[in-house]
């Protein structure tokens, strides 16, 4: 059997001017999740939405909201994320934080919590975690911005996750950010990926065409796994 891949659809990527728009093209379109890029100008160079935004847009759908904290000290955002209505949250294991404590006080919020990686990062930093979280995201790009390329060396490393996760029979499931298109995202679908976030493949324009194409593209390569 194939399995279904979930699409998220990342807002970084949506025109902001009409982003509650945006989001209800995208839960129409299907997406499974709305993945919600929040950056603090210090973790990484930009600045992007807060809890505040987040708020404003949770009544428009029922689509599971996803945000990825690209923060310094993500333990200081739990409660105000958890408030504003997000389904997940995933927090990077470079952050200035104790991990440990930061995953159950998002699951104490009663919110998913997951665990992020940077390109350069290795599985085995996240590896003691892997029984406490919903969610592993792999960063096929330097986090920081949407439209950079995918990162075709970062491909052996969500093999080294899906295999690890099954073999220890986890119930984490795996995501992928970055750079994910129509021509990257059999490769990652093939390599074991469970959700793949799309920004600019997906946003502005003809969300429902982008985000069928992606979801075509992966479900051929989820057929190419063994
Ligand atoms: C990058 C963000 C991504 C970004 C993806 O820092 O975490 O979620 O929005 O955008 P694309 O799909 O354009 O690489
Ligand atoms: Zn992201």
């Amino acid at each position: 059997m194939v399995r279904r891949i979930k699409i998220a659809p990342s807002l970084l990527s949506a025109r902001f001017e009409r982003l509650g728009d945006q989001v209800q093209e995208a839960a129409k379109a299907g997406a499974d999740l709305l993945h919600i890029d929040v950056m603090d100008g210090h973790f990484v160079p930009n600045l992007t939405m807060g809890p505040a935004i987040v708020k404003s847009i949770r009544p428009l759908t029922k689509v599971p909201f996803d945000a990825h904290l690209m923060v310094t000290h993500p333990q200081n955002f739990v409660a105000a994320f958890a408030e504003a209505g997000v389904d997940d949250l995933t927090v990077h294991v470079e952050s200035e934080h104790d991990v440990r404590t930061t995953l159950k006080a998002i699951r104490d919020a009663g919110v998913s919590p997951g665990l992020v990686l940077n390109p350069a990062t290795p599985l085995k930093n996240a590896a003691q975690f892997l029984g406490e979280i919903d969610l592993l995201l792999i960063m096929t790009v330097h986090p920081g911005f949407a439209g950079q390329p995918f990162r075709r060396d970062v491909v052996p490393k969500i093999r080294e996750a899906r295999a690890h996760i099954d073999k220890e029979g986890l119930a984490c499931e795996l995501q992928v950010d970055g750079g994910i298109k129509v021509d990257t995202a059999p490769i990652v679908a093939e390599a074991g990926a469970d959700i793949l976030v799309s920004g600019s493949g997906i946003f502005p324009d003809r969300v429902a065409e982008n985000l069928r194409a992606i979801r075509v593209a992966a479900e051929a390569g989820a057929k190419g796994r063994r």
